[in-house]
């Protein structure tokens, strides 16, 4: 059964194409390679044995998509990643972020109705809580304004698709995902962001690794146990294990409603500070870091709800903190062998 899976080469998609292979789905990638890289195929390969069929081209581009879904009429369902996921990116370039997210959405919606496609899975954040005035969030939790353009076009996202399903027979499921670290068990495929990371985990293992001088934690002066910001950190496989849940949910009719919306997290939170020092723990390595002010955009604390998807979608996170810290670092301990040996060569 061949499922299209949108920014298959990503953080998220590379790990969820992995899954879907090692349960027997045939996988096809579209992605504009904008902020990963095509080596990621050969590594998926590596770890299944199986080189997803890719295609190069922009979801914004209605012409390209709606020409790719008119020769791959056998699709079954459609897990849809690509977009832009910078916070701090997106308050700069406000358009660049509704431009490239609500496009190549639409241009999705429009095709999969087009071609009567009728499951789609649909990446969505924990964003769209904004500061929640109660912890941890559910799926009921109301929606606040969002704290970033990125933000917004989760938000609006999901309006989008909960305004068209009903008029296009597509059934979606909505995750949102709370903050996605950790890599593959063979550290052939992990975070790999491309420049300054944003994200606290990868600037982490960086910094531990020597390419960056120090961590700087934004913020002690929050009002949590230490002063630092509260996440509710989530492995990466566990996340991408729930996209085929979700996905087979659909398939199988046993979705509740035509679209139905997940918090994908695993119940608990942790500060800055407690991460550090899980990451300390796991690896034996000292981290060098120091207080800076709060970054803009921030929110105080989020962590999730997580009983309808432990009950309803019968999915639930199994890998704590440390082993999130460790894939984390052993992957980061892969990158840095793979540079040491492009330079002897
Ligand atoms: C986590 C905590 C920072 C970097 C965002 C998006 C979310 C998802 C993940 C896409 C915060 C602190 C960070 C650093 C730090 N994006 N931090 N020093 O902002 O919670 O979530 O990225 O899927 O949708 O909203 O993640 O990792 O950037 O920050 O102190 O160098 O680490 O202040 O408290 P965030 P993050």
């Amino acid at each position: 059964m061949k499922i299209l899976v949108t920014g298959g080469t990503g953080f998220i998609g590379s790990h969820t194409v992995v899954e879907l292979q090692q349960k027997g789905y045939e996988v096809v990638i579209i992605d504009n390679l904008s902020t990963s890289v095509k080596e990621v195929l050969y590594s998926i390969e590596k770890i299944t044995g199986i080189l997803p069929e890719f295609h190069e081209f922009d979801l914004c581009n209605e012409y390209l998509t709606a020409k790719f879904f008119d020769n791959n009429k056998d699709i079954k369902g459609v897990i849809h990643f690509a977009a832009h996921k910078a916070v701090g990116e997106s308050v700069e370039k406000p358009l660049k972020y509704y431009r490239n997210n609500l496009f190549s959405l639409i241009n999705i919606m429009q095709c999969m109705n087009e071609h009567q496609i009728k499951n789609l899975v649909f990446s969505s954040s924990c964003t769209v809580y904004g500061q929640a005035t109660e912890l941890p969030v559910t799926e009921k939790t109301s929606i606040q304004k969002a704290f970033s353009p990125y933000g917004h076009t989760k938000q609006i996202s999901e309006e989008i698709i909960e305004c068209s399903v009903k008029s296009s027979g597509i059934k979606a499921t909505l995750l949102r995902y709370f903050n996605p670290i950790g890599a593959h068990e063979t550290a052939l495929i992990g975070e790999l962001p491309i420049g300054v990371p944003n994200n606290l985990v990868p600037f982490i293992t960086q910094t531990a690794i020597g390419k960056r001088e120090n961590l700087n934690v934004f913020g002690n002066d929050y009002n949590t146990p230490d002063g630092t910001c509260i996440r509710d950190y989530i492995h990466v496989v566990d996340l991408a294990k729930a996209h085929i849940i979700a996905f087979e949910r659909m398939f199988n009719n046993l979705s509740k409603s035509d679209c139905e919306i997940f918090n994908i997290g695993t119940g608990k939170g942790y500060t800055v500070l407690e991460a550090i020092r899980s990451f300390e723990k796991v690896s034996g390595k000292k981290l060098n870091f120091k207080f800076a002010k709060r970054r803009q955009g921030d929110i105080e604390k989020v962590w999730a709800d997580t009983t309808y998807a432990n009950n309803e979608l019968g999915w639930k996170a199994e890998k704590d903190i440390d082993d999130m810290m460790l894939s984390a670092w052993k992957w980061e301990v892969e990158l840095s062998n793979k540079v040491k040996i492009r330079h002897k060569a």
